[in-house]
């Protein structure tokens, strides 16, 4: 079924300058980009975002990591767009991730693993809601 998925390019994506390449892969397996913004990510966003790993030991570091510089959020749309998406992207270590995907081809670090994308209909749901609402649904009546 058609689906939506939120992926982001993190701050080491951007300031690596991956930000084209990322989605210039997307564009190519032919997925739909729906809105896009660069921004700079606050306290709250970032702890809204990751609250499901609000007790994990590594939050505090997730969080600054997150809010240290610009990221470029994404909304996508296609058929399987979150499968899809996460198969794109890798396992979320870029030591274990398949050559051809974009932590495996291009990160090292799980801290920095270049992408966040949604890993379920819910989350996404979630997601897309948290980062975007106002400014996707202008965009859809802009495109109608
Ligand atoms: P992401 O898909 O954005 O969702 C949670 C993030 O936590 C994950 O990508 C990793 O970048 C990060 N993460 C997971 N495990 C660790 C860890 N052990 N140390 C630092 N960051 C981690």
């Amino acid at each position: 079924a058609a689906e939506r998925t939120f992926i982001m390019v993190k701050p080491d994506g951007v300031q690596r300058g991956l930000v084209g390449e990322v989605v210039s892969r997307f564009e190519r397996k032919g997925l739909k980009l729906l809105g896009a913004k660069l921004m700079q990510v606050s306290n709250e966003l970032a702890e809204s975002h990751y609250a499901e790993h609000r007790e994990r030991p590594f939050f505090n570091d997730l969080v600054s990591f997150i809010t240290s510089s610009p990221v470029f959020a994404m909304v996508w749309e296609g058929e399987n767009a979150i499968s899809i998406a996460r198969n794109m992207m890798g396992k979320t270590n870029p030591a274990d991730a398949a050559p051809g995907t974009i932590r495996g081809d291009l990160g090292l670090t799980i801290g920095m693993n270049i992408v966040h994308g949604s890993d379920s209909p819910d989350s996404a749901a979630r997601e897309i809601a948290l980062w975007f609402n106002e400014s996707l649904a202008d965009y859809e009546r802009a495109v109608d």
